[in-house]
């Protein structure tokens, strides 16, 4: 389903509204409702602003923007203070990708949704040739004042995961807690473009949150967050060397109230 059709789906229910009611104010059958919220079909450009309206909505909000927003400001805000809201300790993750490319030579990292930069500032200490990057401008700019403190140099910039496409070839990508952004249905060609512009023998160490019927939806969870499924990212390195493909459960206190997490990783390496 894409972002509009949930929207309207979510947003109609919400008033209790039906399918025949809404699509009587918009002059519409409600087959045509339907397959917008299933995905099927995309309303007429026409019909937003009254659709908007019949559901008491903006059209950006409709569009998931408003969303989308509301996700980089927490960011932005989250990342606006001194502190560094993950601290400044590398991921285990990057020690993985160490052991299996040692940094002999300038091998090409790049760190995708780098948050303040505290996983490449360590690739870049160890002699990687880094390039990271984060749809939040105080993510990066805090990132840059990292890498200045421990004298590297790293390529910071900011882009969004869903428009960003690789054009040049790297040894690693590496990329932790952001894959959730990614929606379904750009999934298959984003990660079709990772894995062509990655070197021979290159590493990939990812990892999603994903969820399981056994496990309840965290008290803070927000719609903006896109489901991933158990397994669903091992299944773009079927072809690849798997190092690690596991799935772990863990605790987490994020809004105050104790709940847990389940999150799949992967490192995996290209062999031609
Ligand atoms: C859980 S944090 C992880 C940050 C970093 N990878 C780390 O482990 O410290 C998620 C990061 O994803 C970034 N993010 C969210 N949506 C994004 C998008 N569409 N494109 C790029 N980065 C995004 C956020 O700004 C945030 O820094």
């Amino acid at each position: 389903m894409n972002a509009i059709g949930k929207n309207i789906l979510k947003m109609r229910k919400q008033l209790g509204m039906t399918q025949e009611e809404l699509a009587g104010r918009l002059n519409v059958s409600f087959q045509a409702v339907s397959k917008w919220e299933n995905g099927v079909s995309l309303p007429d450009v026409s019909t937003l602003p009254l659709l908007a309206k019949s559901l008491g909505c903006s059209i950006d909000s409709l569009l998931g923007y408003a969303v989308e927003q509301r996700i980089i400001s927490d960011y932005e805000s989250r990342y606006s203070t001194d502190e560094y809201y993950w601290g400044v300790k590398p991921s285990d993750m990057c020690f993985e990708v160490m052991k299996l490319l040692p940094p002999t030579r300038a091998l090409r990292v790049l760190d995708i949704g780098c948050g303040e930069g505290k996983d490449a500032v360590f690739f870049a200490k160890n002699g990687y040739k880094v390039s990271a990057f984060d749809i939040t401008q105080s993510g990066i700019d805090k990132a840059k004042r990292l890498a200045e403190k421990h004298r590297v140099n790293v390529n910071f910039f900011k882009a969004d995961v869903r428009d960003f496409r690789l054009e040049s070839e790297f040894d690693v990508l590496f990329c932790s807690g952001v894959l959730h952004f990614i929606p379904n249905e750009l999934r298959e060609e984003i990660f079709e473009n990772y894995r062509t512009h990655t070197a021979e023998d290159g590493v990939h160490a990812m990892n999603v949150f994903v969820k399981k019927p056994f496990i309840a939806v965290p008290p803070d969870k927000d719609s903006r967050n896109f489901n991933w499924r158990s397994g669903e990212l091992f299944g773009y390195y079927t072809d690849w060397l798997l190092h690690r493909c596991d799935e772990v459960i863990f605790d987490c206190n994020s809004g105050g109230v104790p709940h847990k997490h389940c999150m799949d990783g992967v490192i995996a390496q290209r062999i031609d």
